[in-house]
């Protein structure tokens, strides 16, 4: 083979650069979770599903966008018989007195007497969740649990069962491993928190 000086070469031992800080648009946002560790934590909230629902044939509902790394990651430590699908919340101008209302698009499986795991990035004021629950309860499953990467405590404002929790973090805005701002930042593999000026 002749050199070609204009061929790259994948580096013999890839040393992945971790950036301590980033810019998203207007925001600064530094890192505060490493891959590793929220890897370490996904693993264990597998093997506690793997533990409790393996005679359950769980149908796990994640939900777009945010969850798609979260999803993805849980799935290879899942090792029980089970079905994954995905669901979308729309926002959508409705008649109410809130204003913005959610709607759960893109459940096509027949619910009905399953044992369903919503998994989803984060709980901040519980609403979203709530939202799905109820609308996840008119197709009569069996039972619906819980599985979220992150949970703000403090924010929430409903009461929530939330049965698999991978980390509970303070109340600061978050971009990273699936969550993002303003669409931006979701490609990242560590989780950063804004930086307040
Ligand atoms: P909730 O209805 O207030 O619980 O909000 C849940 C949704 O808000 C999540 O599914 C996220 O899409 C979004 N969200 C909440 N907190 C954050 C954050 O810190 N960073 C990015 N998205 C967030």
């Amino acid at each position: 083979m002749e050199w070609n000086k204009n061929r790259t070469f994948a580096p013999l031992l890839l040393i992945q650069p971790v950036m301590d800080t980033i810019q998203i648009k207007d925001k600064q946002f530094s890192i505060s979770i490493k891959e590793e560790d929220i890897l370490k934590e996904v693993k264990r909230v597998a093997d506690e599903i793997n533990r409790d629902l393996k005679d359950k044939n769980p149908l796990f509902l994640s939900v777009l966008n945010g969850s798609f790394m979260f999803t993805a990651d849980l799935m290879k430590h899942i090792a029980i018989p089970c079905e994954v699908s995905f669901v979308k919340l729309a926002s959508y101008q409705g008649v109410s007195s809130t204003g913005t209302i959610k709607e759960v698009i893109g459940i096509n499986e027949d619910i009905a007497g399953r044992t369903i795991v919503i998994v989803e990035d984060i709980v901040d004021t519980g609403l979203t969740m709530q939202r799905l629950i109820e609308t996840l309860g008119t197709r009569h499953p069996k039972e619906i649990l819980i599985a979220s990467l992150l949970v703000k405590p403090e924010k929430l404002k409903v009461k929530l069962d939330i049965n698999y929790v991978a980390m509970e973090i303070p109340n600061d805005f978050i971009v990273g491993y699936g969550l993002d701002y303003d669409g931006y930042g979701r490609n990242y593999p560590d989780i950063y928190t804004v930086v307040e000026e």
